[in-house]
């Protein structure tokens, strides 16, 4: 088609957005026959640096980048868009307390719910980054009531990739050997990279790895920790894993996933798994038609029962503390 898909970027002149903007610009998310038409919103004092970026874009010619717009106004920026990357948020500053995060992080997230309630397309789907993620959707969804509570959600495919690529390196194996990875629960430390489901050529994960040791002390730890890993080594949080994330999360949410493999995506619980209902928490699950669906009837043992409760429980608390504050209504 010719008709360019309209994609907005918030916290475009960030580094997730240094390295997001040049992915979708040259046609990774929706392929090399789909025009992109770009949306960037920034806060005033970074729309500089964002004309900067744009110069650059500019620069690479790329054939797929049908247009570029920037601005500071959101219901300007989002007016008609397909697709909505939630990207800039507000970082944890020092002696920031978790209440504090989440009130600054809802000052951004609940307006800019309402501006995509107002103005977007009616077929947009929406994909909150910018941390704390799961909640940062969940406070965009409940103000934005005109818009699916489906068509939210938040990313949970960077954990997703970091899970597959130490299952990969751990057995010796190509990631495309390993299939039904998932993450439960909320994107921060508390997740659950779950191999009991997850294939290996085939085999059952858990058994090929055979090593529960090493699966609770080694695995599950470093894939939650690998975002403090790297701001460790590179003095930076991770960007470039974070936007290939992204690209990954929104190309499959609309080109759909392969009848053999699934997808971990933050969506909004209809209580599977016994996640309490509107909570925007981690599932498997499979895509068609720009529509996932959770995977049904997995087998939970204790183990996996006890991690899947405690992140669930954090999500909730997150959920309890922005009700209080005011930030989810409806
Ligand atoms: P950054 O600080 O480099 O960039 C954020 C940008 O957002 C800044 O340019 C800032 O001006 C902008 N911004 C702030 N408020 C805004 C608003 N109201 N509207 C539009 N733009 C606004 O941060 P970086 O490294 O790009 O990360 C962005 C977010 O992504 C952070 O919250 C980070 O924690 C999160 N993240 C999430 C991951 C995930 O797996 N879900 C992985 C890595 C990062």
């Amino acid at each position: 088609s010719t008709t360019p898909v309209k994609v907005a970027v918030t916290g475009a002149a960030g580094q997730i957005g240094y390295s997001l903007l040049f992915r979708i610009a040259s046609g990774s998310l929706f392929g090399p026959d789909t025009p992109v038409e770009l949306r960037l919103l920034e806060i005033t004092p970074a729309l500089k640096a964002l004309e900067g970026v744009v110069m650059e874009l500019d620069d690479c010619a790329f054939p797929t980048l049908a247009g570029v717009e920037i601005g500071d106004d959101a219901e300007k920026v989002f007016d008609g868009v397909n697709h909505a990357l939630l990207v800039g948020a507000r970082p944890r500053g020092p002696g920031m307390e978790r209440g504090d995060l989440l009130e600054a992080n809802g000052g951004i997230f609940a307006p800019q719910g309402a501006a995509l309630n107002k103005v977007a397309a009616d077929d947009v789907h929406i994909t909150i980054t910018g941390n704390p993620a799961n909640t940062n959707a969940l406070i965009a969804m409940s103000n934005a009531p005109d818009i699916p509570n489906e068509r939210f959600s938040a990313l949970t495919r960077l954990d997703h990739n970091r899970a597959i690529s130490q299952l990969s390196a751990k057995l010796g194996v190509p990631v495309t050997e390993i299939k039904k990875m998932t993450i439960w629960g909320n994107h921060s430390a508390t997740q659950y990279p779950d191999l009991f489901h997850a294939e290996v050529s085939g085999k059952n994960a858990a058994e090929t790895v055979g090593d529960q040791e090493w699966l609770e002390s080694t695995f599950i730890p470093t894939v939650a920790k690998r975002g403090a890993a790297i701001i460790e080594a590179r003095g930076a949080s991770s960007a470039a894993s974070a936007a290939s994330a992204t690209v990954d999360h929104a190309r499959d949410w609309a080109l759909g996933t392969p009848a053999d493999n699934w997808v971990s995506m933050s969506v909004c619980s209809d209580g599977s798994y016994g996640v309490p209902e509107g909570l925007i928490s981690s599932f498997p699950v499979t895509v068609k038609d720009g529509k996932w669906e959770i995977v049904q009837g997995l087998e939970i043992d204790d183990f996996s029962r006890a991690k899947i409760d405690a992140s669930v429980a954090e999500l909730a608390e997150e959920r309890e503390a922005v009700t209080k504050l005011g930030l989810i209504k409806g």
